[in-house]
């Protein structure tokens, strides 16, 4: 089974946390499923970027982004090269490392 690591993360997470996780399984799912409470406004339909994340490793096992959701993504704060939606980007049989970035749009200081 693969296993993602979340890094720890001052409100979500402060220890961090491994755990396990089904082939197929988006990476939002496996977190809310272990009490990482990942922010999820749109709930899961590719149309907001609260949760975003960031794919230490093994973001190259994931099936790509789409369009759609490079295009939201681009509005994401902290964007990354290594940025997913984590209710789109779906786990394969590889170990993630998942780091929640501190603030969401929702939280951002405007600029
Ligand atoms: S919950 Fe809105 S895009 Fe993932």
């Amino acid at each position: 089974m693969p296993k993602i690591v979340f890094l720890p993360h001052s409100t979500l997470c402060p220890e961090g946390a491994v755990v396990e996780a089904t082939e197929g399984e988006s990476i939002l799912d496996v977190a809310l499923r272990n009490g990482i409470e990942i922010e999820h406004a749109c709930e899961m339909s590719c149309a907001c970027t609260t949760c975003h994340c960031v794919v230490r490793e093994g973001f190259d096992s994931l099936e790509e982004s789409t369009e759609l959701e490079d295009d939201m993504l681009d509005k994401a704060w902290g964007l990354e090269a290594e940025s997913r939606l984590s209710c789109q980007a779906k786990v394969t049989d590889e170990d993630l490392v998942v780091e929640i970035p501190k603030y969401s749009i929702n939280h951002a200081r405007e600029h």
